[in-house]
């Protein structure tokens, strides 16, 4: 079974088997690089990174991979005005031209769904860097790879999802990833700001558990009179957390009512909560942070977010030399994969997803999928909103 070739657009584009072949060979990376070894593994191979978007860690740390194993890296940050898109360019025609040039493309792009397309219309690999508010895949990779190293292992254990859970990409596909390993899922997110319900529809495929509270207080117990009633429960609850997984409220694509209801304070960390939390809980965040992570936390040897991070380049090179062929994973042939079931007739249908990539690119044939146990509900194949009524 070899990867090369392969698109990851989406955390279940790779099989549980798939997602263990890149996170055993970025250990091999991790080792490779404290050794300062030299890589040749990609040795005249091009990267492309195509962001629309800003990036600090993505971006920097695929071209990083790309370098430490021997290839070549062009940059296009701030695509959306560095490139043709300014003049109009679609997303097909953008991926079209640079297959010629590149072996890889790592897309980000503002537009849920938008990499799926791109993946599309592309002969050579696409990453997805992030589309939306969709998904990030590879940031769920060294989430897992990150959880795998401090903790020893993601099946049984609990991971709290904190903060803009409604917006948050990383946390889409990471929710579904925990689930697919067995973790269990608690979720702790303001009002208005919990996982989408297509998230909790794939949690539930997979059989995963998800509890859900709208604040840290409700766990830590100081909260309310009915949670001091039952304190001894809520200590219990605390410790029973392995790692806390922060994120920020992702501002830039809220509403205006949602901008004004925001706030971080019901989620907010600090050395007083850090005090009453397990010593061997980690804290992680995919980062940047805003108000949620207060700096207090960094001294901390639970603060796991920056050793995080670095797990961004062995992740990546692994990623990259599987799907380039530069490595076979030892992997037993593919058992059939549950095709997605498309619904017939429904191309004039519309997603209900305003940002869905569908609604932008004109081109795009709009396509919909039936939910397994909820054969009336039909959602977007790109972006997973329902179809538009
Ligand atoms: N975690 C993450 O995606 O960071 P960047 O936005 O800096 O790439």
């Amino acid at each position: 079974m070899t990867l090369a070739g392969r698109d990851l657009v989406s955390i279940n584009d790779f099989s549980n088997a798939e997602i263990e072949a890149v996170l055993d060979l970025a250990d091999e990376m991790n080792l490779a690089l404290k050794e300062k070894k030299v890589l040749d593994l990609c040795r005249g191979k091009e990267l492309y990174t195509v962001f629309y978007e800003p990036s600090t860690r993505t971006r920097s740390s695929f071209e990083t991979a790309m370098h430490r194993l021997g290839g070549n890296v062009v940059s296009h940050a701030e695509a959306q005005v560095t490139s043709s898109v300014a003049k109009g360019e679609t997303i097909s025609d953008t991926v079209r031209v640079l297959e010629k040039f590149a072996d890889i493309i790592v897309m980000r792009h503002h537009l849920d769904g938008s990499t799926r397309l791109a993946a599309e219309y592309c002969d050579v690999p696409v990453i997805s860097g992030g589309d939306g508010a969709h998904e990030h895949p590879t940031q769920t990779l060294v989430d897992l790879y990150t959880i795998g190293k401090e903790k020893g292992g993601i099946k049984g254990k609990n991971i709290a999802l904190c903060g803009d859970l409604r917006h948050g990409r990383t946390v889409h596909s990471l929710a579904i990833a925990l689930a697919r390993f067995g973790a269990q899922v608690t979720c702790i997110a303001p009002n208005g700001f919990g996982l989408p319900d297509h998230i909790h529809d794939a949690i539930r495929a997979y059989k995963g558990k998800i509890t859900e509270y709208r604040s840290l207080e409700e766990i830590v117990g100081e909260g309310s009179l009915a949670v001091q009633h039952q304190k001894g429960f809520t200590n219990l609850l605390l410790e029973s957390i392995d790692v806390f997984y922060f994120t920020r409220l992702q501002r830039e694509r809220l509403s205006s009512d949602d901008s004004n209801n925001a706030s971080e304070e019901s989620y907010r960390i600090n050395r007083q909560l850090l005090e009453k939390s397990r010593e061997d809980a980690i804290i992680m965040h995919p980062l940047p942070r805003t108000n949620e992570l207060a700096y207090e936390v960094d001294k901390d040897k639970r603060a796991a977010y920056f050793r995080q991070a670095g797990y961004g380049v062995p992740v990546r090179m692994a990623l990259i030399a599987l799907l380039l062929g530069a490595v076979e994973p030892k992997l037993e042939p593919n058992p059939k994969k549950d095709a997605v079931k498309l619904a017939k007739d429904v191309s004039d249908a519309r997603c209900s997803n305003d940002r869905c990539v569908t609604n932008a690119e004109r081109y795009a044939v709009r396509k919909f999928y039936r939910v397994p146990g909820k054969a009336q509900l039909l959602r977007c194949y790109y972006c997973d909103w329902p179809l538009k009524n």
